[in-house]
């Protein structure tokens, strides 16, 4: 039997805090969703019925309506699995695409303190016999771009480099790196999952050629993200099948999904700029109580260059294993990314952060609903710990 959401009790659930690994869906995303599972249940490809037809016509109102939240051409949106599947295709799928013209495999960048979406996908390129630089960001999380500049050779093909960090929130600065790509006549790909919904984001603005994006960030549902490509932009399938999303991603498209999608953008973008300064506020306000409480805590990642949802902190002197397994009960939150394979965080070691700092480090990710009374408890929570943990020793 399938297991039913019954058993958790909402009364002693955690405070949720761990709103970068997942959102909930929205409940109007999933009412936008419902009659696409259930009443509409066409194959969009099917051109030869109503049903079909009805629903390649849905999608294609989802693709305007994302394309206006982003501000790029419905064409330039190839929907996907997530942003794991967005980064997969931009970075082996261009590669492959510029290798095959040029003869011979080149030379991509990124840096060491990207999602493991990236830097796996990297390092099967490097199986191939490709070169790859991945550059260490300064003590705090951003990109050093005299390095980068340094680093790209007649052979660079792409820079990959995210708009926003899932672990300590930072903010990379992408239309410049996105003019120092142009200079060099580089592809620039940037998975910006973290950052679509939560800051700002125009695609033009950006300046990227490739940005991954995934609907699960954004109180949309999960298993649904896309790729915005630029048309000039070198890019060949990384699966084959019946040719739906430009032969780039081919695979029955989710109807239901892209709704969903679709109607998360909506809804994020709607009083985004009141949602970021509340969330900012509320924040700051977690960081300050904490600080108040223990003031040897450590902060990761630039404390402005950052998403404003996001904190990151290292307790120093404590075990982190402990920490966590004391909290468990209390607070949701993680030592890192959801994706890190139970390892201590290759973000915040990227930091200069030690082995036992980075497991004994605390990402705090707010969401719509985090209130000022949760804020509160988390701080009480989060001290009573680190107090009972510091005076056991
Ligand atoms: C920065 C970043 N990239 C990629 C991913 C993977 O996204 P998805 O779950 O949509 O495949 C995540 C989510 O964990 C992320 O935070």
């Amino acid at each position: 039997m399938l297991p039913s959401s019954d058993a958790i009790s909402p009364q002693s659930a955690p405070i949720p805090l761990d709103y970068q690994a997942t959102t909930p869906c929205h409940p109007e995303v999933v009412t936008a969703m419902e009659p696409w599972w259930r009443d509409q249940w066409g194959n969009p490809s099917s051109r030869q019925h109503r049903l079909g037809l009805t629903a390649a016509a849905a999608v294609q109102v989802a693709r305007e309506q994302l394309s206006i939240c982003l501000s790029c051409q419905a064409e330039q949106l190839i929907f996907t699995s997530g942003a794991t599947e967005a980064n997969n295709i931009a970075l082996l799928g261009h590669a492959r695409a510029v290798a095959r013209k040029r003869g011979k495999p080149g030379h991509l960048i990124s840096m060491i303190s990207e999602h493991h979406a990236v830097l796996d996908p990297l390092q099967q390129l490097q199986r191939e016999g490709f070169r790859i630089t991945l550059l260490t960001p300064q003590p705090d999380g951003l990109l050093n771009r005299e390095e980068l500049e340094a680093a790209i050779t007649e052979d660079t093909q792409l820079i990959s480099v995210m708009l926003a960090n899932n672990e300590i929130g930072v903010i990379q600065p992408l239309p410049e790196i996105a003019a120092l790509c142009r200079a060099h006549g580089v592809t620039l790909h940037s998975d910006a999952a973290q950052a679509f919904g939560q800051i700002p984001l125009n695609t033009k603005l950006v300046g990227a050629d490739l940005l991954s994006l995934s609907a699960h960030k954004l109180n949309g549902p999960k298993g649904i993200g896309a790729l915005i490509c630029n048309p000039d932009t070198a890019l060949e399938p990384i699966v084959w099948g019946g040719g739906q999303e430009q032969g780039i991603r081919p695979g029955t498209l989710p109807v239901p999904l892209i709704m969903g999608f679709a109607k998360a953008a909506e809804l994020a973008l709607k009083g985004l700029d009141s949602r970021s300064e509340r969330l900012g506020a509320l924040r700051n306000r977690l960081w300050e109580g904490l600080r108040q409480k223990h003031s040897t805590l450590l902060l990761n990642g630039s404390a402005t260059a950052r998403l404003p949802h996001n904190l990151n902190i290292t307790v120093p002197g404590v075990s982190g294993n402990k920490l966590h397994r004391a909290l468990r009960s209390r607070v949701s939150c993680s030592s890192g990314s959801a994706c890190s394979r139970g390892e201590p965080s290759h973000v915040l070691m990227a930091l200069g952060r030690s082995h036992q700092e980075a497991e004994a480090s605390l990402r705090l990710s707010l969401g719509h609903s985090t209130t000022d009374k949760e804020i509160d408890q988390a701080i009480d929570a989060i001290s009573e710990v680190i107090h009972k943990l510091r005076h056991k020793a």
